[in-house]
């Protein structure tokens, strides 16, 4: 649709996680009199960071080093990491912490004043700060949006969906076109044009029935680079959460997390019977890799013919989950379970995206202009299977370089063009179709008939595209088919199995075929 209203901006920014706000605050330090614009699709607080529970890894510990955060980091993404940037990760992960801490962001300290550290999957060291316990996610967010309201030069436009790249005549990122609900004089579709465009749009979960993810993670910004023709990566690698807090059969949504940090203080994974399954699987027991961690889970629910195992933190006693893990208690309660009392049932949910849209070390997408920041992106820090606690840290270090890559390139892009022809949208009810579809056959344990009949029926779903007018859900069912389509097609395209990407039929590592990354670029034909 043509739009029906323009704004301009030096830097549009879209999503409004840790690492949206973190380019747009870092933008404006850098660019005082730089117009940065903030659009959201639901309101400045929503998305996935405000639901992280652990925390944020980064080595502040005297006796931790940058080099044990990389090794564990590598070792977690069993190959596909790249090096570069994992050590870009890790050495300024720890300054750009103490800047988030210099925004406002209150982490959890000893009775001496000192950052708490816990651990989590995967980390050999204690290097993991926290808020509120298990609410660190919320206290970032609401940290980066009253900075945000107390930045000027930063405009918002909250329920603004976006909807396609905008390119000059040479291809480069002119802006974006959206589509703003009930914002006054901005509502219905209208056009942004910027000198770059930073995609910050989170992940994908909703691509699956059940996931820790919110209702707003339907893989936006990943279908949107896919139309612009940006080149996407490795989206096969999904890492399922070992421990998300098990309702029932068939529940569907956004399932309560159970971090891994409960583990981390000393809980242990249990089967119906009470026996423990981890030892022996993983030198680090109970605190192996989270991929190693679910395939565990999935197999002991196999050989017991049951759909959830247990997590047992009986022996912290109550006071500790009241205040240790007080958000993680309160969603036990609600449901009925004492975890001072009962081990919690828990069973393996969808929960990150560990490929996205591919980036350089700056956030540059093959596309001029145009940065990816966050779970869109794959920087190449997570390669196979994301370490726990990387992704909010990851947001902050490349929001940052982010911010002074514009700063310094000062991308100058022509007049934009039209947008190309608009994508036929897809039925609302198309997306608990491609779902069901999902989990069933592209999930957390996958083989090439399941993966083949889900690529069929994804294709089959496509038939359903009308031409109905713009609205939140055609659009999200639209990007969800979109990305479910590419993520499918990759996971049957990897004939092995590597980190999250977890092959029935090839059940092994081949470092001689594999050792490499699946890109996708949409074209005038398909993918
Ligand atoms: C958790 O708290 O277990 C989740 C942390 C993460 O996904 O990094």
């Amino acid at each position: 649709p043509d739009p029906g209203w323009t704004a301009e901006a030096d830097v549009v920014v879209v999503g409004s996680g840790i690492a949206g706000l973190t380019v747009a605050l870092r933008h404006a330090e850098l660019e005082p009199g730089a117009r940065v614009l903030v659009v959201t699709k639901d309101v400045l607080s929503s998305g996935s960071t405000r639901w992280a529970q652990g925390g944020i890894a980064a080595v502040l510990d005297p006796r931790d080093t940058p080099e044990e955060h990389l090794s564990d980091t590598l070792l977690a993404g069993v190959g596909l990491c790249d090096v570069r940037a994992v050590r870009t990760l890790v050495t300024e992960g720890p300054g750009a912490l103490r800047r988030l801490m210099e925004r406002g962001a209150r982490f959890d300290r000893t009775p001496d004043g000192e950052l708490q550290l816990t651990r989590e999957g995967g980390h050999r060291r204690r290097r993991i700060v926290h808020a509120g316990g298990d609410a660190t996610g919320a206290e970032v967010q609401r940290a980066l949006v009253a900075a945000v309201a107390a930045t000027p030069a930063i405009e918002v436009i909250e329920h603004a969906l976006v909807l396609d790249l905008l390119k000059d005549a040479a291809g480069r990122a002119r802006g974006v076109t959206l589509h703003v609900m009930g914002e006054g004089a901005r509502d219905g579709v209208g056009a942004v044009r910027a000198r770059a465009v930073v995609l910050a749009t989170g992940g994908m979960g909703q691509v699956y029935a059940a996931t820790t993810n919110p209702a707003v993670s339907t893989g936006d910004g990943v279908a949107l680079a896919l139309r612009a023709g940006a080149v996407v990566r490795d989206l096969e690698f999904v890492q399922f959460h070992p421990t998300v807090l098990w309702l029932g059969e068939g529940s569907t949504g956004q399932q309560p997390l159970i971090s891994e940090a409960v583990r981390g203080e000393g809980a242990v994974l249990v089967d119906h019977e009470g026996n423990r399954f981890m030892a022996g699987v993983h030198e680090l027991a109970d605190l192996a890799p989270r991929d190693i961690v679910a395939k565990a889970i999935m197999r002991r629910m196999h050989e017991t013919g049951r759909d959830h195992v247990h997590l047992d933190g009986r022996h912290f006693g109550r006071a500790t989950w009241e205040t240790r893990f007080p958000t993680i208690y309160a969603a036990c309660r609600e449901h009925g379970i004492d975890p001072a009392t009962e081990p919690v049932p828990v069973a393996p949910a969808a929960h990150y995206a560990s490929g996205g849209v591919r980036t350089d070390l700056r956030g540059r997408t093959s596309i001029d202009g145009l940065y990816a920041c966050g779970e869109v992106a794959c920087t190449g820090v997570h390669g196979a299977n994301r370490l726990a606690s990387n992704s909010l840290l990851e947001g902050l270090v490349f929001a940052e370089r982010i911010a002074e890559d514009i700063h310094r390139s000062r991308p100058q892009p022509g007049a934009p063009v039209p947008a190309t022809a608009e994508p036929g949208l897809a039925d609302p009810r198309t997306r608990p179709r491609v779902q069901a579809h999902m989990s069933r056959g592209a999930g957390v344990l996958r083989n090439r008939a399941s993966l083949q009949g889900t690529v069929r029926a994804l294709a089959d779903a496509r038939w359903t595209l009308v031409q109905v007018a713009p609205c939140t859900e055609s659009w999200e069912a639209t990007n969800l088919l979109t990305v479910a389509t590419v993520l499918a097609g990759t996971a049957a395209a990897r004939l092995e199995t590597r980190g999250s990407h977890w092959r029935e039929d090839f059940p092994d590592r081949d470092d001689d075929e594999w050792l490499g990354h699946l890109d996708v670029t949409l074209t005038e034909e398909g993918l």
